[in-house]
Protein backbone atom coordinates (compact mmCIF):
# COMPACT_ATOMS: atom_id res chain seq x y z
CA UNK A 1 0.00 0.00 0.00
CA UNK A 2 1.55 3.03 -0.85
CA UNK A 3 1.17 6.46 1.35
CA UNK A 4 0.07 9.72 -0.10
CA UNK A 5 0.29 13.07 1.60
CA UNK A 6 -2.61 15.47 1.21
CA UNK A 7 -1.65 19.18 1.84
CA UNK A 8 -3.86 21.65 3.60
CA UNK A 9 -3.08 25.32 2.69
CA UNK A 10 -3.95 27.85 5.35
CA UNK A 11 -4.98 30.97 3.45
CA UNK A 12 -5.28 33.96 6.25
CA UNK A 13 -5.25 37.05 7.05
CA UNK A 14 -5.69 38.51 10.97
CA UNK A 15 -6.62 35.28 11.64
CA UNK A 16 -3.95 34.26 14.76
CA UNK A 17 -5.47 31.70 17.39
CA UNK A 18 -7.46 29.06 15.30
CA UNK A 19 -4.76 28.51 13.07
CA UNK A 20 -1.77 27.54 15.70
CA UNK A 21 -4.51 25.78 17.54
CA UNK A 22 -5.76 23.49 14.17
CA UNK A 23 -1.61 23.04 12.98
CA UNK A 24 -0.96 21.54 16.86
CA UNK A 25 -4.02 19.36 17.42
CA UNK A 26 -3.24 17.95 13.46
CA UNK A 27 0.08 17.60 14.68
CA UNK A 28 -0.63 15.92 18.00
CA UNK A 29 -2.65 13.69 15.79
CA UNK A 30 -0.16 12.33 14.06
CA UNK A 31 -2.97 10.58 11.31
CA UNK A 32 -1.96 7.89 9.12
CA UNK A 33 -5.37 6.84 7.35
CA UNK A 34 -6.45 4.42 5.21
CA UNK A 35 -9.00 5.44 2.33
CA UNK A 36 -9.53 3.69 -0.79
CA UNK A 37 -6.44 1.44 -0.62
CA UNK A 38 -4.23 4.16 0.23
CA UNK A 39 -2.28 5.35 2.95
CA UNK A 40 -3.36 8.76 3.40
CA UNK A 41 -0.68 11.59 5.51
CA UNK A 42 -1.41 15.33 5.95
CA UNK A 43 0.60 18.04 5.59
CA UNK A 44 -0.46 22.02 6.92
CA UNK A 45 1.17 24.68 5.31
CA UNK A 46 0.35 28.44 5.49
CA UNK A 47 -0.40 30.01 1.84
CA UNK A 48 1.91 33.26 1.18
CA UNK A 49 1.15 36.32 -1.39
CA UNK A 50 3.57 36.30 -4.31
CA UNK A 51 3.88 36.45 -8.12
CA UNK A 52 2.33 33.12 -10.36
CA UNK A 53 2.32 32.06 -13.72
CA UNK A 54 -1.41 31.58 -14.26
CA UNK A 55 0.23 27.68 -15.47
CA UNK A 56 2.38 27.66 -12.52
CA UNK A 57 0.67 24.54 -10.86
CA UNK A 58 -0.84 24.25 -7.40
CA UNK A 59 0.00 20.81 -5.38
CA UNK A 60 -2.71 21.85 -2.55
CA UNK A 61 -5.81 19.22 -2.21
CA UNK A 62 -7.32 21.64 -0.20
CA UNK A 63 -7.46 25.57 1.07
CA UNK A 64 -9.14 26.90 4.11
CA UNK A 65 -9.88 30.41 2.93
CA UNK A 66 -10.25 33.02 5.04
CA UNK A 67 -9.16 36.01 2.76
CA UNK A 68 -10.98 36.08 -0.70
CA UNK A 69 -14.13 38.25 0.64
CA UNK A 70 -11.13 41.43 0.27
CA UNK A 71 -7.71 39.96 -0.76
CA UNK A 72 -7.78 39.73 -4.43
CA UNK A 73 -4.20 38.43 -5.28
CA UNK A 74 -5.39 35.64 -2.77
CA UNK A 75 -8.58 35.50 -4.65
CA UNK A 76 -7.37 35.48 -7.92
CA UNK A 77 -4.50 32.56 -7.10
CA UNK A 78 -7.47 30.15 -5.75
CA UNK A 79 -10.01 30.27 -8.13
CA UNK A 80 -7.10 29.55 -11.39
CA UNK A 81 -6.11 26.73 -8.94
CA UNK A 82 -9.98 25.58 -8.61
CA UNK A 83 -10.04 25.78 -12.45
CA UNK A 84 -6.70 24.42 -12.99
CA UNK A 85 -5.75 21.72 -10.45
CA UNK A 86 -8.75 20.70 -9.45
CA UNK A 87 -8.70 22.09 -6.06
CA UNK A 88 -11.37 21.97 -2.86
CA UNK A 89 -11.66 25.64 -1.20
CA UNK A 90 -13.45 26.52 1.56
CA UNK A 91 -15.75 28.68 0.72
CA UNK A 92 -16.25 28.71 -3.14
CA UNK A 93 -14.73 32.18 -3.93
CA UNK A 94 -16.86 32.80 -7.04
CA UNK A 95 -19.75 32.37 -4.53
CA UNK A 96 -18.41 34.77 -2.26
CA UNK A 97 -18.09 37.45 -4.93
CA UNK A 98 -21.77 37.28 -6.19
CA UNK A 99 -23.57 36.26 -3.49
CA UNK A 100 -24.56 39.68 -1.44
CA UNK A 101 -26.80 39.73 1.45
CA UNK A 102 -29.37 40.91 -1.32
CA UNK A 103 -28.79 37.92 -3.26
CA UNK A 104 -29.27 35.91 0.44
CA UNK A 105 -32.43 37.60 1.05
CA UNK A 106 -33.94 37.33 -2.12
CA UNK A 107 -32.82 33.67 -2.56
CA UNK A 108 -34.37 32.29 0.63
CA UNK A 109 -37.91 34.79 1.12
CA UNK A 110 -38.35 32.90 -2.06
CA UNK A 111 -38.18 29.58 -0.94
CA UNK A 112 -40.16 30.65 1.61
CA UNK A 113 -38.04 31.82 4.71
CA UNK A 114 -39.53 34.46 7.06
CA UNK A 115 -37.00 37.08 6.05
CA UNK A 116 -38.76 40.38 7.25
CA UNK A 117 -40.22 42.89 4.74
CA UNK A 118 -36.95 44.54 2.98
CA UNK A 119 -36.75 46.80 0.72
CA UNK A 120 -33.86 47.74 -1.80
CA UNK A 121 -33.03 51.48 -2.43
CA UNK A 122 -30.48 53.64 -4.94
CA UNK A 123 -28.22 54.79 -3.15
CA UNK A 124 -27.91 58.59 -1.86
CA UNK A 125 -24.85 59.34 -4.08
CA UNK A 126 -22.39 57.64 -6.56
CA UNK A 127 -18.31 57.61 -7.32
CA UNK A 128 -18.14 59.74 -10.31
CA UNK A 129 -18.45 57.95 -13.83
CA UNK A 130 -18.53 59.05 -17.47
CA UNK A 131 -22.44 58.05 -18.13
CA UNK A 132 -23.69 58.63 -14.16
CA UNK A 133 -25.25 61.65 -15.83
CA UNK A 134 -27.01 60.51 -18.32
CA UNK A 135 -28.13 57.57 -16.97
CA UNK A 136 -29.59 58.86 -13.79
CA UNK A 137 -31.57 61.84 -15.85
CA UNK A 138 -32.93 59.04 -17.72
CA UNK A 139 -33.77 56.85 -15.73
CA UNK A 140 -33.55 57.32 -11.93
CA UNK A 141 -37.20 58.01 -10.93
CA UNK A 142 -37.96 60.12 -8.01
CA UNK A 143 -39.21 58.37 -5.08
CA UNK A 144 -40.78 59.21 -1.80
CA UNK A 145 -38.62 57.37 0.62
CA UNK A 146 -41.13 58.66 3.90
CA UNK A 147 -43.49 56.73 1.58
CA UNK A 148 -41.23 53.39 1.84
CA UNK A 149 -40.93 53.93 5.69
CA UNK A 150 -45.09 54.33 6.21
CA UNK A 151 -45.18 51.03 4.52
CA UNK A 152 -42.47 48.87 6.35
CA UNK A 153 -43.47 50.76 9.27
CA UNK A 154 -40.70 51.95 11.94
CA UNK A 155 -38.57 50.68 13.79
CA UNK A 156 -36.65 49.54 10.92
CA UNK A 157 -32.99 48.91 9.74
CA UNK A 158 -31.22 50.87 6.97
CA UNK A 159 -28.04 48.32 6.10
CA UNK A 160 -25.54 48.03 3.19
CA UNK A 161 -27.13 45.53 0.51
CA UNK A 162 -23.56 43.58 0.51
CA UNK A 163 -22.64 44.34 4.48
CA UNK A 164 -20.58 42.83 6.94
CA UNK A 165 -19.11 43.63 10.53
CA UNK A 166 -22.45 46.01 11.44
CA UNK A 167 -20.70 49.03 8.98
CA UNK A 168 -23.22 51.28 8.10
CA UNK A 169 -25.91 49.70 9.91
CA UNK A 170 -29.00 51.72 11.55
CA UNK A 171 -31.79 51.08 13.78
CA UNK A 172 -34.64 54.18 12.52
CA UNK A 173 -37.61 55.07 14.56
CA UNK A 174 -38.94 57.36 12.75
CA UNK A 175 -39.47 59.37 9.13
CA UNK A 176 -37.29 62.64 10.19
CA UNK A 177 -34.45 59.93 11.10
CA UNK A 178 -34.87 57.87 7.98
CA UNK A 179 -34.54 60.80 6.07
CA UNK A 180 -31.58 62.01 7.67
CA UNK A 181 -29.95 58.44 7.56
CA UNK A 182 -30.63 58.33 4.03
CA UNK A 183 -29.06 62.00 3.89
CA UNK A 184 -25.69 60.74 5.05
CA UNK A 185 -25.60 57.26 3.58
CA UNK A 186 -23.29 58.35 0.96
CA UNK A 187 -22.27 55.70 -1.59
CA UNK A 188 -23.74 52.84 0.25
CA UNK A 189 -26.71 50.64 -1.63
CA UNK A 190 -28.70 50.35 1.23
CA UNK A 191 -31.66 48.13 2.16
CA UNK A 192 -34.64 48.65 4.24
CA UNK A 193 -35.50 46.36 6.69
CA UNK A 194 -38.50 45.96 9.20
CA UNK A 195 -36.77 45.79 12.79
CA UNK A 196 -38.40 42.45 14.48
CA UNK A 197 -38.64 44.09 17.36
CA UNK A 198 -39.57 42.42 21.02
CA UNK A 199 -37.29 39.50 19.94
CA UNK A 200 -37.36 36.96 23.07
CA UNK A 201 -34.23 34.77 21.46
CA UNK A 202 -30.99 35.76 19.17
CA UNK A 203 -29.50 32.88 17.65
CA UNK A 204 -26.38 32.48 15.65
CA UNK A 205 -26.01 29.23 13.73
CA UNK A 206 -22.34 28.24 13.13
CA UNK A 207 -22.54 25.66 10.15
CA UNK A 208 -19.25 24.09 9.02
CA UNK A 209 -20.00 21.54 6.13
CA UNK A 210 -22.58 18.93 8.08
CA UNK A 211 -21.85 20.19 11.56
CA UNK A 212 -23.86 22.63 13.02
CA UNK A 213 -23.37 24.84 16.45
CA UNK A 214 -26.20 27.05 17.47
CA UNK A 215 -25.05 29.96 19.80
CA UNK A 216 -27.39 32.36 21.91
CA UNK A 217 -26.34 35.99 21.36
CA UNK A 218 -26.60 39.39 23.02
CA UNK A 219 -25.81 42.22 19.96
CA UNK A 220 -26.24 44.76 22.83
CA UNK A 221 -23.27 42.91 25.30
CA UNK A 222 -19.54 44.17 24.52
CA UNK A 223 -17.67 41.90 21.99
CA UNK A 224 -16.49 39.63 24.34
CA UNK A 225 -19.66 38.23 25.59
CA UNK A 226 -21.94 38.59 22.54
CA UNK A 227 -21.29 34.54 21.80
CA UNK A 228 -23.30 33.58 25.33
CA UNK A 229 -22.89 30.57 27.37
CA UNK A 230 -26.33 29.37 27.98
CA UNK A 231 -27.69 26.24 27.44
CA UNK A 232 -30.81 25.04 26.66
CA UNK A 233 -32.20 28.08 24.72
CA UNK A 234 -33.79 26.33 21.71
CA UNK A 235 -35.92 22.94 22.26
CA UNK A 236 -35.14 20.67 19.79
CA UNK A 237 -37.45 20.92 17.11
CA UNK A 238 -36.29 24.77 16.76
CA UNK A 239 -32.69 23.65 17.14
CA UNK A 240 -33.85 21.10 13.87
CA UNK A 241 -35.38 24.43 12.39
CA UNK A 242 -31.97 26.39 12.88
CA UNK A 243 -29.98 23.98 11.17
CA UNK A 244 -32.12 22.94 8.46
CA UNK A 245 -31.99 26.66 7.21
CA UNK A 246 -28.68 27.08 8.04
CA UNK A 247 -28.23 23.91 5.82
CA UNK A 248 -30.32 24.71 3.11
CA UNK A 249 -28.49 28.00 2.99
CA UNK A 250 -25.16 26.89 3.36
CA UNK A 251 -26.12 24.24 0.43
CA UNK A 252 -27.87 26.87 -1.70
CA UNK A 253 -24.71 29.50 -2.69
CA UNK A 254 -21.86 26.09 -1.86
CA UNK A 255 -20.40 27.79 1.12
CA UNK A 256 -19.11 25.08 3.54
CA UNK A 257 -18.58 27.60 6.63
CA UNK A 258 -21.25 30.35 7.20
CA UNK A 259 -23.08 31.57 10.15
CA UNK A 260 -26.39 32.30 9.66
CA UNK A 261 -28.25 34.96 12.37
CA UNK A 262 -32.30 34.18 13.27
CA UNK A 263 -34.25 35.81 15.98
CA UNK A 264 -37.36 34.55 17.40
CA UNK A 265 -40.60 35.81 18.20
CA UNK A 266 -44.15 34.63 18.66
CA UNK A 267 -43.41 31.20 17.19
CA UNK A 268 -41.55 32.15 14.37
CA UNK A 269 -37.46 32.19 14.10
CA UNK A 270 -36.61 34.87 11.50
CA UNK A 271 -33.14 34.65 9.46
CA UNK A 272 -31.39 38.23 9.58
CA UNK A 273 -28.59 37.92 8.33
CA UNK A 274 -26.65 35.29 7.00
CA UNK A 275 -24.23 35.87 3.95
CA UNK A 276 -21.43 35.41 6.61
CA UNK A 277 -19.23 33.28 4.49
CA UNK A 278 -16.18 34.50 6.24
CA UNK A 279 -17.53 33.89 10.18
CA UNK A 280 -15.68 35.12 13.14
CA UNK A 281 -12.80 32.38 14.58
CA UNK A 282 -11.53 34.41 16.93
CA UNK A 283 -11.50 33.22 20.70
CA UNK A 284 -11.47 37.00 21.54
CA UNK A 285 -15.41 36.51 20.29
CA UNK A 286 -15.86 32.70 20.85
CA UNK A 287 -14.30 32.30 24.13
CA UNK A 288 -16.04 29.15 25.22
CA UNK A 289 -17.08 27.94 21.88
CA UNK A 290 -13.82 28.24 20.17
CA UNK A 291 -12.70 24.75 20.64
CA UNK A 292 -15.44 23.95 18.31
CA UNK A 293 -14.53 25.59 15.42
CA UNK A 294 -11.24 24.52 15.81
CA UNK A 295 -12.21 20.77 15.79
CA UNK A 296 -15.11 20.93 13.47
CA UNK A 297 -12.43 22.70 11.00
CA UNK A 298 -10.11 19.79 11.33
CA UNK A 299 -12.99 17.51 11.01
CA UNK A 300 -14.38 19.04 7.78
CA UNK A 301 -10.76 19.64 5.98
CA UNK A 302 -9.21 16.23 6.79
CA UNK A 303 -12.54 14.43 5.70
CA UNK A 304 -12.76 15.96 2.45
CA UNK A 305 -8.48 15.92 1.98
CA UNK A 306 -8.70 12.30 2.69
CA UNK A 307 -11.54 11.51 0.46
CA UNK A 308 -10.78 13.86 -2.33
CA UNK A 309 -13.90 15.61 -1.99
CA UNK A 310 -14.80 17.38 -5.22
CA UNK A 311 -15.34 20.88 -5.60
CA UNK A 312 -19.16 21.57 -7.46
CA UNK A 313 -18.33 23.17 -10.74
CA UNK A 314 -21.53 24.87 -10.89
CA UNK A 315 -24.35 26.00 -8.81
CA UNK A 316 -27.42 24.39 -8.79
CA UNK A 317 -30.58 25.76 -7.64
CA UNK A 318 -33.16 23.63 -9.76
CA UNK A 319 -33.84 21.16 -7.29
CA UNK A 320 -34.71 23.80 -5.04
CA UNK A 321 -37.38 25.56 -6.80
CA UNK A 322 -38.90 22.09 -7.76
CA UNK A 323 -39.11 21.30 -3.77
CA UNK A 324 -41.01 24.56 -3.89
CA UNK A 325 -43.02 23.47 -7.08
CA UNK A 326 -44.74 20.42 -4.73
CA UNK A 327 -46.22 23.02 -2.29
CA UNK A 328 -45.68 21.37 0.86
CA UNK A 329 -46.19 23.03 4.31
CA UNK A 330 -43.06 24.85 5.64
CA UNK A 331 -41.22 22.53 7.65
CA UNK A 332 -41.62 19.65 5.36
CA UNK A 333 -40.55 21.78 2.60
CA UNK A 334 -37.56 22.96 4.90
CA UNK A 335 -36.25 19.72 5.57
CA UNK A 336 -36.57 18.52 1.63
CA UNK A 337 -33.95 21.77 0.74
CA UNK A 338 -31.84 20.62 3.85
CA UNK A 339 -31.75 16.75 2.88
CA UNK A 340 -30.35 18.18 -0.61
CA UNK A 341 -27.66 20.05 1.65
CA UNK A 342 -26.98 16.62 3.37
CA UNK A 343 -26.52 14.42 0.23
CA UNK A 344 -24.12 16.87 -1.11
CA UNK A 345 -21.93 17.29 2.15
CA UNK A 346 -22.28 13.56 2.23
CA UNK A 347 -23.27 13.88 5.91
CA UNK A 348 -23.58 9.96 6.51
CA UNK A 349 -20.27 9.25 5.40
CA UNK A 350 -18.40 11.97 7.04
CA UNK A 351 -20.06 11.10 10.31
CA UNK A 352 -18.80 7.52 9.67
CA UNK A 353 -15.78 8.75 8.60
CA UNK A 354 -15.26 10.54 12.04
CA UNK A 355 -15.97 8.18 13.94
CA UNK A 356 -13.64 5.92 12.06
CA UNK A 357 -10.15 8.09 11.78
CA UNK A 358 -11.06 10.91 14.03
CA UNK A 359 -11.86 9.20 17.19
CA UNK A 360 -8.77 10.84 19.06
CA UNK A 361 -9.72 14.09 17.80
CA UNK A 362 -12.29 15.11 21.06
CA UNK A 363 -9.26 13.58 23.79
CA UNK A 364 -6.02 15.37 22.40
CA UNK A 365 -7.99 18.50 22.00
CA UNK A 366 -8.81 18.64 25.59
CA UNK A 367 -5.47 18.05 26.54
CA UNK A 368 -4.20 20.55 24.02
CA UNK A 369 -6.46 23.06 25.96
CA UNK A 370 -5.20 22.75 29.21
CA UNK A 371 -1.32 23.06 27.36
CA UNK A 372 0.83 26.20 28.39
CA UNK A 373 1.02 26.42 24.22
CA UNK A 374 -3.13 26.92 23.93
CA UNK A 375 -2.78 29.49 26.95
CA UNK A 376 0.22 31.00 25.42
CA UNK A 377 -2.13 31.62 21.93
CA UNK A 378 -5.10 32.98 23.66
CA UNK A 379 -2.98 36.06 25.62
CA UNK A 380 -1.30 36.54 21.78
CA UNK A 381 -4.60 37.07 20.43
CA UNK A 382 -5.54 38.81 23.48
CA UNK A 383 -2.56 40.94 23.25
CA UNK A 384 -3.21 41.87 19.42
CA UNK A 385 -6.77 43.42 19.97
CA UNK A 386 -7.00 44.75 23.51
CA UNK A 387 -4.85 47.38 25.14
CA UNK A 388 -1.78 46.99 27.53
CA UNK A 389 -3.63 47.62 30.48
CA UNK A 390 -6.66 44.61 29.84
CA UNK A 391 -4.34 42.06 28.84
CA UNK A 392 -4.09 39.85 31.96
CA UNK A 393 -7.88 40.35 32.81
CA UNK A 394 -8.84 39.60 29.02
CA UNK A 395 -6.41 36.43 28.66
CA UNK A 396 -7.45 35.10 31.72
CA UNK A 397 -11.10 35.38 31.35
CA UNK A 398 -10.92 33.55 27.84
CA UNK A 399 -8.70 31.06 29.14
CA UNK A 400 -11.24 29.96 32.25
CA UNK A 401 -13.91 30.21 29.79
CA UNK A 402 -12.26 27.30 27.89
CA UNK A 403 -11.45 26.16 30.95
CA UNK A 404 -15.54 25.71 31.60
CA UNK A 405 -15.84 24.14 28.16
CA UNK A 406 -13.35 21.49 28.63
CA UNK A 407 -14.98 20.60 32.17
CA UNK A 408 -18.56 19.88 30.42
CA UNK A 409 -16.93 18.98 27.24
CA UNK A 410 -15.43 16.01 29.03
CA UNK A 411 -18.78 15.23 31.12
CA UNK A 412 -21.00 15.29 28.37
CA UNK A 413 -18.60 12.83 26.31
CA UNK A 414 -17.43 10.92 29.41
CA UNK A 415 -13.83 12.21 28.93
CA UNK A 416 -11.08 12.87 30.55
CA UNK A 417 -10.47 16.54 31.28
CA UNK A 418 -7.72 15.82 33.93
CA UNK A 419 -4.24 16.83 34.03
CA UNK A 420 -4.64 20.35 33.07
N1 LIG B 1 -34.48 43.10 10.90
C1 LIG B 1 -33.84 43.25 12.05
N2 LIG B 1 -34.50 43.18 13.22
C2 LIG B 1 -33.86 43.33 14.43
N3 LIG B 1 -32.53 43.55 14.52
C3 LIG B 1 -31.81 43.65 13.39
C4 LIG B 1 -32.42 43.50 12.09
N4 LIG B 1 -31.46 43.64 11.16
C5 LIG B 1 -30.32 43.89 11.82
N5 LIG B 1 -30.52 43.90 13.15
C6 LIG B 1 -29.48 44.16 14.20
O1 LIG B 1 -28.37 44.80 13.61
C7 LIG B 1 -27.22 43.94 13.67
C8 LIG B 1 -26.42 44.09 12.37
O2 LIG B 1 -27.22 43.75 11.24
P1 LIG B 1 -26.79 42.59 10.24
O3 LIG B 1 -27.82 42.44 9.20
O4 LIG B 1 -26.45 41.39 11.03
O5 LIG B 1 -25.50 43.25 9.57
P2 LIG B 1 -23.99 42.73 9.40
O6 LIG B 1 -24.00 41.95 8.13
O7 LIG B 1 -23.20 43.98 9.31
O8 LIG B 1 -23.69 41.86 10.59
C9 LIG B 1 -27.79 42.55 13.89
O9 LIG B 1 -26.87 41.70 14.53
C10 LIG B 1 -28.99 42.84 14.78
O10 LIG B 1 -28.57 43.07 16.11
MG1 LIG C 1 -24.73 40.24 11.28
Amino acid sequence: MTTETRKIGLSLGADLCWPICYEEILRQLDLEIEVDGQRVRFDVQRITIEPYNIRQPCDYDLIIDRVTHWYHTSREWIKKAMLMDGLYTYNNPWSIQSMEKQTTYCAMAHLGLPVPETWMVPPKSYEHHDDLDTTLQQYAQMFDLGQIGREMGYPMFMKPYDGGAWKGVSRIESEEQLRATYEESGTYLMHLQQSIEGFDRFVRCIGLGPQFLLVSYDPAAPLHDRYQMTRDFVNDDEASLLRDMTMTINAFFGWDFNSCESLHRDGVWYPIDFANACPDSQVTSLHYHFPWIVTANIRWSIFCAATRRRMKRNLNWQPYYDILDRDLPFRERLAAYAAIGHREMETERFEEFCDRHLADLDQVTLEFFASDQARETVRKKVAALFPEHELDEFANLFWDRIQSWRHDFAEQHALQADGS
